[in-house]
């Protein structure tokens, strides 16, 4: 949500901008613009995609903010939209984040004569700078910041100076660090182009930066934060011939399987923190919900220890005992329900682990433990190999506190991911792509790669879709089975494998096509269903990812099919910064 790009240097600033907002585009935004100091402050704001903009090559200069907006405060609108100015439009400001005292400084003022051209929470700022503006921005940023209550990153430029003042407290901002040139943004990806140089800001930290170098204070103090390498290649943010991100995230994965089965056995602490764990509370979002809950199934069969999973948004409706350990599950490590969750658990008193993908992201900050899951930047909204990488993390997590008892599933899933990530799911796509309703099931630890299915379908075809544990259809979802519900099941060999043909015998009685992952060879299920699946025979923990991996494509193929916007749902943002 809200994306954010500031660049000092020797170029032309509002065209770095630009690139670096449309890197962003994923965090999802309905409008977008820039202010350039040319050495006058200009400003450009529109509706709609950043890549139809025409009028950005009338900004010049080599210092410039940008923003894409997604709007919470007043409506998307061309007003709206940041940057917003002053009164004289001599400063402008770009916001993430919400300023929750915002009417009480906007009545304030305008009592003191300021004229408001927005409904945003975020045009209080440049005003109040207006109000402490003596020729040095830092100074009066500096001084408004205290009366600000709320989450913020901002980017703050003023006419006559070049120079750009950035803030950050609870919203993400890193500055990139290049040659006589820097830029900032709310994440990594935007800065691959011009350094690999990279510093994550903290809470309360204050950055004044100019061509010719950086400060940065925290409270009256200059603070030195060390200067990380960003450890991928800007390939990763291309598209690199795929017709979508998604596309080419899902042939990522088998790279990324290995990238962080690595990471999991360099972190000791994490999986030394688990075993000594007595009950496990995981807390997650959406995809990282469903990847968590194939955790916990494996965390009390192999491992025994009690492991619940809570989404972060009803945390605070079961709060955990102090004696549980909590581990929040985050892809872009800034989800605010996540966060809230292991904030409160934190207050508790227990101890917190944080999975993530994103380096130095907002949860790294709250857990006491971190593991990086290595995926690499996820461009696409619907997570796809941050879900593989998620899975594997608790795959190797369980192999070493079980003493090695998944090795099999490790290398089955070595094996033959990279065969599965192109396997033809043409005629699964032909039955399922018109129907206005999917249901998805499973059981065992295929009942969350059911839900995750179903998440990944409604979120880019928009058909609507369920994940159900199979054996749950007949107290209610039943009456939806007819020739027009299709259903998708993943049947693989294994303990669930008897009672999950029963159920679908049970489906196809009703007259729904049945769609059906499993075994290659298996006859009777071939037999059964409308369209069969074929996977190689794994073990059941490497069944689950080679599943997912197949309802992955299908959905990806249905919203191709319908012409989707894939990559970028309507309605949705990459990272869920508010509550
Ligand atoms: O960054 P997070 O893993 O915390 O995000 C949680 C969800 O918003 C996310 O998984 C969402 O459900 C995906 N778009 C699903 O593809």
């Amino acid at each position: 949500m809200c994306g954010i790009v500031g660049y000092v240097g020797y170029r032309d600033a509002a065209s770095v901008c630009k690139d670096g907002l449309m890197h962003l585009e994923y965090r999802g935004y309905d409008s977008y613009g820039i202010a350039s100091l040319s050495p006058k402050l200009s400003v450009f704001k529109s509706v709609g995609k950043i890549s139809n903009a025409k009028n950005i090559s009338s900004l010049k200069g080599t210092c410039a903010i940008g923003h894409t907006r997604w709007a919470t405060h007043g409506v998307p609108s061309e007003i709206n939209a940041h940057p917003l100015t002053d009164c004289g439009d001599k400063i402008a400001v770009v916001h993430n984040g919400i300023i929750e005292n915002y009417a009480k400084l906007k009545a304030a003022l305008i009592k003191r004569g300021h004229v408001f051209k927005s409904e945003t929470d975020t045009e209080v700022i440049p005003h109040l700078i207006e109000e402490k503006y003596t020729g040095n921005l830092l100074d009066a940023v500096s001084k408004i910041l205290p009366m600000l209550e709320g989450s913020y990153a901002i980017l703050a430029v003023a006419e006559g100076e070049n120079t750009i003042v950035a803030a950050r407290k609870g919203s993400p901002l890193v500055l990139g660090v290049g040659d006589s040139e820097y830029i900032f943004a709310s994440d990594a990806v935007p800065l691959i182009d011009y350094t690999k140089n990279v510093i994550y800001l903290e809470d309360g930290d204050i950055a004044e930066v100019k061509s010719d170098g950086y400060k940065i204070f925290n409270g009256k103090k200059i603070v030195k934060h060390p200067i990380s390498k960003i450890e991928w290649d800007a390939s990763v943010v291309r598209k690199s011939g795929f017709p979508h991100y998604m596309l080419k995230e899902i042939f990522e994965q088998p790279d990324v399987f290995s990238n962080t089965i690595q990471s999991v056995k360099e972190n000791k602490e994490v999986v030394a923190l688990i075993k000594k764990a007595s009950s496990i509370t995981v807390v997650a979002c959406g995809t990282s919900a469903n990847a968590s809950m194939i955790f916990s199934y494996m965390m009390e069969a192999v491992c025994k220890i009690p492991t619940r999973v809570v989404v972060g948004s009803e945390y605070k409706y079961f709060p955990t005992p102090a004696s549980s350990l909590v581990i929040g599950v985050s892809q872009s490590g800034e989800t605010a329900d996540t966060i809230s969750a292991l904030k409160i658990s934190k207050d508790m008193g227990a101890k917190t682990i944080a999975v993530t993908n994103v380096l130095g992201s907002s949860i790294t900050r709250t857990a006491d433990v971190v593991l990086y899951t290595r995926a690499g930047p996820e461009v696409s909204v619907a997570a796809t190999k941050s879900f593989t990488a998620q899975v594997a993390a608790f795959i190797e997590i369980v192999n070493l506190v079980s003493g090695k008892k998944l090795e099999p599933a490790v290398s089955d899933i070595l094996r033959y991911l990279p065969d599965v990530v192109s396997a033809d799911v043409s005629s699964a796509v032909e039955l399922c792509k018109n129907a206005s309703t999917l249901l998805y099931v499973g059981r065992g630890m295929f009942y969350p790669v059911a839900m995750e299915g179903a998440l990944k379908m409604k979120e880019i075809s928009y058909i609507h879709a369920e994940g159900y544990a199979a054996g749950e259809l007949k107290h209610g979802p039943f009456a939806l089975l007819c020739r027009e519900t299709p259903v998708a099941a993943l049947c693989l060999h294994g303990a669930t494998y008897s009672v999950m043909m029963s159920n679908l015998k049970e489906i196809k009685a009703r007259n729904a096509p049945l769609v059906a992952v499993g075994e290659a060879g298996d006859q009777d299920l071939e037999d059964l269903c409308d369209v069969f699946i074929p996977l190689p025979k794994v073990s059941e923990y490497a069944g689950i990812i080679l599943s997912s991996v197949i309802l992955q494509i299908m959905a990806y193929h249905c919203a191709v099919a319908l012409g989707r916007d894939v990559d970028m749902p309507r309605n949705l943002a990459k990272s869920v910064t508010v509550e």
